[in-house]
């Protein structure tokens, strides 16, 4: 059986509208809070008997489209000797933020068998799941930099656009190293069977677009076109790109992820043809009454068939407030509204 996901990701025709939701694992679960108890996130992505679990719960529960590995951007920054942690609540912390060489030279070279428990759960996890696809991610260059010199979260990246600015030669040798490990972990989840990956630039909406591409974008060129010759679906992810789609797009994608704030027709009409897009609910208004919730996703799959290839997704990650109750209403709603009518 072809993946509807597939299908859409290479732009040819499908028999309905596929979908899946960005952290569709993770806290909006019961069942994700209970097996979590008392284990640190950190702690959770290095066990794979955890992370194919975790992973395969709103699969069998909302029965959506793709699967995504359960771990987290800074996994591999941590594998690479970067000390942090997952702070509950907060997010990524790191111990001493990166903010100068000596600070680079601490940031060890890239060993692919310092994530092998990943390969061990992307194995697993191709077994269980049959055909439905695996989605492997990675952060992009930017928001993992963006961390690692803030120190952890950050509303205006002051210290990140400062050292951009400031020291363009160390800005780009950090970069240069995070994009050799984002590729190397990469290359372990393809290898190991995932199907199509999604590169997190979560915080670029955050730079102009002239910054954006001298300063980030030929790194992020260097993930994405290393996996050129992979035959996997590159998708491409940031929140607040209006201003920056064409150059995400350009930067080696197969599928442009949109937010709430462009409508996907909008943004396929300005990426042009060779694209297919992703998106784009408002994650909060899964908190509105379900006749709003249901108008807003017609409308999207209204301006989704106007696209050369819609993957029906939120504009950013559920909420972990969100009734899972309605996520899977939403599922049904995509599938039973798009059957037919988007095949083209
Ligand atoms: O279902 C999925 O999407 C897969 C799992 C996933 C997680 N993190 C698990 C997680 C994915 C794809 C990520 C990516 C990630 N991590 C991004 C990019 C996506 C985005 O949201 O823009 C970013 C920026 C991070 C960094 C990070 N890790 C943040 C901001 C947080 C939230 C902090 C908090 O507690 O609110 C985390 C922690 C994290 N990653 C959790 C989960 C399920 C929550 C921790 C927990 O359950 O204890």
């Amino acid at each position: 059986m072809t993946s509807q996901f597939l299908n859409a990701c290479r732009r040819e025709p499908v028999s309905h509208t596929p979908v899946w939701f960005m952290r569709q694992a993770g806290r909006s679960l019961p069942e994700y809070r209970d097996l979590r108890a008392g284990i640190a996130m950190l702690d959770s992505c290095r066990r794979p008997d955890l992370v194919c679990e975790i992973t395969l719960q709103p699969v069998r529960r909302h029965g959506v489209d793709a699967a995504i590995l359960f771990s987290d951007i800074v996994v591999p920054v941590a594998a690479a000797g970067v000390d942090l942690d997952i702070v509950p609540g907060t997010g990524p912390v790191v111990a001493e933020p990166i903010r100068s060489q000596a600070d680079l030279a601490r940031i060890g070279a890239w060993d692919p068998t310092s994530v092998s428990f990943v390969d061990e759960a992307v194995r697993l996890l191709v077994k269980e799941l049959g055909p439905t696809p695996l989605i492997g991610f990675a952060g992009a260059p930017f928001t993992l930099a963006s961390y690692l010199i803030e120190g952890g979260p950050s509303r205006n990246h002051a210290r990140t656009k400062a050292l951009m600015h400031g020291d363009p030669q160390l800005w780009h040798a950090l970069c240069e190293r995070l994009a050799e490990i984002t590729l190397g972990f990469l290359r372990v989840q393809i290898e190991a069977g995932v199907s199509a990956v999604q590169l997190f630039d979560s915080w670029a909406g955050s730079l102009s677009a002239a910054d954006y591409r001298s300063f980030v974008m030929p790194h992020s060129q260097r993930v994405l076109g290393g996996l050129a010759d992979s035959g996997v679906p590159r998708i491409h992810f940031g929140v607040g790109t209006a201003p920056l789609l064409e150059a995400m797009a350009e930067a080696g994608a197969d599928v442009v992820g949109v937010d709430w704030r462009t409508p996907l027709d909008a943004a396929s009409e300005r990426i042009g043809p060779d694209y297919a897009v992703q998106g784009n609910l408002d994650p909060v208004l899964l908190m509105a009454p379900w006749p709003v919730i249901e108008a807003e996703v017609a409308r999207i799959l209204t301006e989704g068939a106007r696209t050369p290839g819609h993957i029906f997704n939120l504009g950013h990650g559920v909420l972990p407030e969100t009734d899972p109750t309605v996520l899977t209403r939403v599922v049904e709603l995509v599938h039973a509204l798009s059957r037919g009518v988007s095949e083209r």
